[in-house]
C-alpha cells in the first residue's frame, strides 16, 4: 500500500502534477481601481492648490502629494504603486530596464481604441520573487497640465521647478504625449 502511494506521489511529482498550478490572478480590474483613486485623489489636491496659490505655491503641493498618496495606496493594496517616466521631473520616477522598454510601448500610443489611457501587464521573476506588474499611461493634457509640464512655462514656475528639481526633464509636452505612467506591482505569492 505503502509503495504505492510512493509511486503515485512520485508519478505526480515527476509528471508536475503534484502541485496544484496556482489560480491566474487577474490583477486589471483591481490596479485600474487603484490608478483611477491616484490619480483623483491627486487631481483634487493640485486643483485646490493651483486654485489656492497658483502654479508656483502649487509645486510643493505636489511634490508632497504624489508621493504621499502613492504610499497610502501601497500600504492599503500590497501593491507596490508608484510614478514613472521616460523624462522624469523627479529622479525617482525614472523608468529603467523592463519597465523602460514598456513605457516606450505606451508612448508610441498612449490612448487605447476607446480613447482611455493605455495599459499593459506582464509578469516577471519566479518563486518568491514573481510579481504581476499593471502599467498604465499618464496622458499629458493642456489644462492644468501645461503650467508645470509643457511648452511655454512661465519664468516664476520654471525657476521654482529648477530649485527643487535641478535634473528635471519633465517639460516640452505637448497634449496627448505620454506624460508618464502609473505602475502597480503585485507579489504573486504571499508569505
Ligand atoms: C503645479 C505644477 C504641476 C502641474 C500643474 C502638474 N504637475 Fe506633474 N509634476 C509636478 C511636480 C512638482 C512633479 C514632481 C513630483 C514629485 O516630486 O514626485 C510632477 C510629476 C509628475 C509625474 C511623475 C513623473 C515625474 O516626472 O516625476 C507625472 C506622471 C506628472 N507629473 C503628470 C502630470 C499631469 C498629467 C498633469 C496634468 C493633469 C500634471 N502633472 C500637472 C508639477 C506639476
Amino acid at each position: 500500500m505503502r509503495a504505492v502511494l510512493t509511486a503515485a506521489a512520485l508519478l505526480l511529482a515527476v509528471s508536475g502534477c503534484a502541485v496544484p498550478a496556482p489560480a491566474p490572478v487577474d490583477i486589471s480590474a483591481k490596479s485600474a481601481a487603484i490608478a483611477d483613486r491616484f490619480q483623483t485623489e491627486l487631481q483634487a489636491q493640485l486643483q485646490a492648490a493651483l486654485t489656492a496659490s497658483g502654479p508656483v505655491g502649487a509645486i510643493g503641493v505636489c511634490q508632497q502629494a504624489a508621493p504621499a498618496i502613492a504610499a497610502n495606496l501601497s500600504e492599503e493594496s500590497g501593491a507596490e504603486v508608484r510614478r514613472i517616466a521616460l523624462k522624469e521631473r523627479n529622479p525617482a520616477a525614472l523608468a529603467e530596464g523592463e519597465l523602460r522598454k514598456r513605457l516606450e510601448q505606451l508612448a508610441a500610443a498612449p490612448l487605447d481604441a476607446s480613447g482611455k489611457p493605455a495599459a499593459v501587464q506582464w509578469t516577471s521573476g519566479s518563486g518568491r520573487d514573481a510579481r504581476a506588474h499593471y502599467l498604465r499611461a499618464i496622458p499629458m493634457k493642456a489644462q492644468p497640465c501645461a503650467a508645470c509640464h509643457g511648452t511655454s512655462i512661465a519664468p516664476e514656475v520654471r525657476a521654482k521647478l529648477a530649485e527643487l528639481y535641478p535634473l528635471d526633464k519633465a517639460s516640452g509636452f505637448k497634449p496627448g504625449d505620454l506624460r508618464g505612467a502609473i505602475v502597480i506591482s503585485w507579489p504573486l505569492e504571499r508569505h
